[in-house]
């Protein structure tokens, strides 16, 4: 085999490892997938026809390999240790660990504080990775410490997990074991639940939906078949080490603590958290464990809890273990994120569009942080699938700001009076609960709706809140409670009827004063100024969010055009799909839709209109990526977003090397400095109103 082969399998796999990282560690990939797939084929290939050239460090051994009958066994060179459990979930718990840790060493108050590494304690299951000569040559799982099982195949298919470790900062040595946790972030699980629950629906009984991140997490790694891991997207955290051979030797001494060793882990290419922070004593200890705590739900993953670890490794030597754990390590817990209750009943709520999602009315609950006593049961097939009845104890969930939800039921405690297994068209007898109208469900569809449409009251409460909101005609001060009682005593019936409502009707309300009621109208007075995009939005067209307005608003430049459109006009626009066409198709299709939009423009309801993008409107911004920060002297976000948008740019949440401009304003904050560091040109508001004003086409700073 030609030299010139070898070169090239070489510079591919360089190649693919370097988008991999773009494309999978650092969310910025350089080329296109189809560039990125062509190269590993090419690998493929090259490595079909020379067998000898394939190596298992190579991007292609990622995903490979048949489904197993079982996972071998493997028997842990250092057994895997758990650690123990502060379950004080208040700052007592930090301070009695490190009063613990003093006692054991013997130090008394005048002794130096105690340095200790705090890391994040994620939610997922625990993994040693075997790196023979920085090769990754076997995955186990912890199994009960003593022996795991060998679950190479799946962990490959973790791209964080580098297949090779890179020499950053000095050469690993011969053995090194890195253990961590295999997690799922919470996009990911969300993402893979839509899936399977999409599946479910088109037939695949046997398919189900996971309950939490780390069960979906558990049930991937110990997946037979690595395709099938393959599709369960995993991520991967370092936080220590397994067996170690050949780190004494003198060129290369192992680390003195382990905030040293993470680092190391994190040199050589493996992922290990940016929490992670080295403090000193208990108020350290303390300190992290609060700011942990608020970030919690911000998180992309679920963590159940923070680490204390000793920094120094000759101290935690000297610490030693008491039976199977640590004395130098512990989890210091949060008040949990699932807890178990009573599901008194089972109610049927009716949304924007009709749906008719079930909702269990719950014994009162604290749990992630607030008392929660409605759940979603997200639809009926999830309702019948955990077979969640009313009377039964169920598990329920909040994390982030995810609305709560019923995970499973408790079966061992279901009572003998238990109700009926959930029946969604049976409770209702084909009705909407709110409307009467009757329910219906489209083919392949899990969803029930209500047939009402905007005669439905429920519908059309949510109709006017959405059209209020911020994103759409923003009219401040309409919430759900005015709503309520304008659509429950028949004064408002459409949205037209909005802007006939005057301060006296208002302040007749319940909790509304003279003063709310005037401020009310003035603000609806306000909203009659809006953009096309924002009207378009506030409409509420199943299927048109934010992103699908803009674009139409800017294809057609004009409601009229938008409403005449045929499906095929529709579909010339950017990720407009044939779904989507027909549901704004459908929507106009009906006269009483159009009379709604002839009866807002009537009442004063204006924005500008332009040509779209056939005709010759500037667009100044077109294919620029632009970053705001801080708050600028008079454009709020919004209404520069709204301008760079209709200006043909994007505006994108973070600066990196593609951002074309950052607009600043007052106290901004690490996107400015990211901007210097970068090098990208930062405008003030004056400098963007001059970027809009240039004629289209013109380059340069
Ligand atoms: S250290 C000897 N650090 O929590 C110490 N464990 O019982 C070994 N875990 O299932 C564990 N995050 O998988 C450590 N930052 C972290 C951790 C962590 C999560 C898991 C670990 C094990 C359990 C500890």
């Amino acid at each position: 085999m030609s030299p010139q082969v070898r070169a090239r399998v070489q510079s591919l796999r360089a190649l693919i490892e370097h988008h991999a990282r773009r494309y999978y560690e650092q969310d910025a990939p350089e080329i296109p997938d189809a560039e990125y797939d062509r190269l590993f084929q090419e690998l493929q290939q090259l490595e079909a026809a020379h067998p000898e050239l394939r190596t298992p460090d190579s991007p292609t051994q990622r995903v490979l390999g048949q489904a197993l009958q079982a996972f071998a066994p493997v028997v842990h060179a250092v057994p895997m240790l758990s650690i123990r459990t502060e379950t004080d979930t208040t700052d007592a718990g930090a301070r009695e660990f490190d009063a613990r840790i003093r006692r054991e060493l013997g130090l008394s108050p005048e002794d130096p504080l105690v340095r200790y590494s705090c890391e994040l304690k994620f939610d997922g299951l625990a993994i040693n990775l075997r790196y023979e000569h920085g090769v990754l040559v076997r995955a186990a799982t912890r199994g009960d410490g003593e022996t795991g099982e060998d679950v190479t195949q799946n962990i490959r298919t973790i791209h964080q997990i580098p297949l090779r470790l890179q020499s950053g900062s000095g050469q690993w040595p011969e053995v090194l074991e890195v253990r961590g946790e295999v997690y799922m972030r919470r996009d990911d699980f969300e993402a893979l639940n839509e899936r399977q629950r999409a599946l479910i629906a088109s037939g695949h009984r046997q398919e189900k939906t996971f309950v939490n991140p780390r069960n979906a997490a558990a049930g991937a790694v110990r997946q037979l078949d690595p395709a099938v891991a393959a599709r369960r997207p995993l991520s991967f955290f370092a936080y220590g080490l397994g067996e170690v051979q050949g780190w004494g030797a003198d060129d290369h001494k192992a680390p003195l603590t382990h905030s040293a060793i993470l680092q190391a882990l994190a040199d050589w290419g493996l992922p290990v958290d940016e929490h992670r922070r080295v403090v000193d004593g208990a108020q350290g200890l303390v300190a992290f464990h609060q700011d942990i705590q608020s970030l919690r739900d911000g998180l992309p993953f679920d963590i159940d809890g923070v680490v204390y670890k000793v920094d120094d490794r000759a101290t935690q030597e000297r610490l030693g273990f008491v039976t199977r754990e640590p004395r130098w390590a512990v989890a210091h817990k949060y008040p949990a994120q699932e807890q178990m209750t009573l599901l008194r009943a089972i109610d049927i709520q009716v949304g924007r569009t009709g749906k008719l999602t079930p909702v269990a009315k719950l014994e009162p609950v604290f749990v992630g942080g607030t008392t929660v006593s409605n759940a979603t049961l997200h639809n009926e097939e999830e309702a019948r699938r955990k077979d969640v009845r009313e009377g039964d104890t169920v598990v329920v969930r909040r994390a982030g700001d995810v609305i709560p939800e019923v995970v499973s039921v408790v079966l061992e405690r279901r009572p003998e009076s238990v109700g009926a297994p959930f029946d969604l068209v049976q409770r209702l007898s084909g009705r909407c609960p709110v409307c009467e109208s009757p329910i219906a469900r489209e083919e392949g569809e899990v969803d029930w709706r209500c047939t009402g449409g905007l005669f439905c009251p429920a519908q059309r409460k949510h109709a006017l809140l959405h059209f209020a909101s911020r994103r759409a005609v923003d009219i401040e001060g309409l919430g759900d409670k005015v709503v309520e009682q304008l659509v429950d005593q028949g004064i408002v019936r459409t949205l037209p009827e909005l802007y006939r409502l005057g301060v006296a009707k208002l302040a007749a309300l319940d909790r509304m004063g003279e003063k709310s009621a005037a401020n009310l109208v003035a603000a609806i007075e306000a909203s009659k100024q809006t953009t096309l995009a924002r009207f378009l939005f506030g409409l509420g067209i199943r299927h048109v969010g934010e992103a699908t307005a803009k674009d139409l608003a800017r294809h057609f430049g004009s409601i009229d055009r938008i409403m005449d459109a045929s499906l095929d006009a529709l579909l010339e626009v950017p990720d407009v799909g044939p779904t989507v066409a027909r549901s704004i198709r459908g929507f106009f299709e009906q006269a009483h839709h159009r009379e709604i939009v002839e009866q807002l423009r009537a009442a004063g309801v204006q924005w500008s209109e332009g040509q779209g993008v056939h005709g010759d409107t500037p667009r100044p911004l077109l294919g620029q990526t632009l970053v705001l920060t801080g708050t600028l002297p008079t454009l709020s976000r919004d209404a520069a977003r709204d301008l760079i948008e209709a200006a043909g740019g994007k505006v994108a949440g973070s600066v990196s090397r593609k951002t074309h401009w950052v607009v600043a304003g007052a106290e901004a904050g690490s996107k400015l400095d990211k901007a210097r560091e970068l090098g990208v040109p930062v405008l003030d508001e004056e400098g963007l109103k001059a970027l809009l004003a240039r004629p289209a086409g013109e380059e340069g700073t």
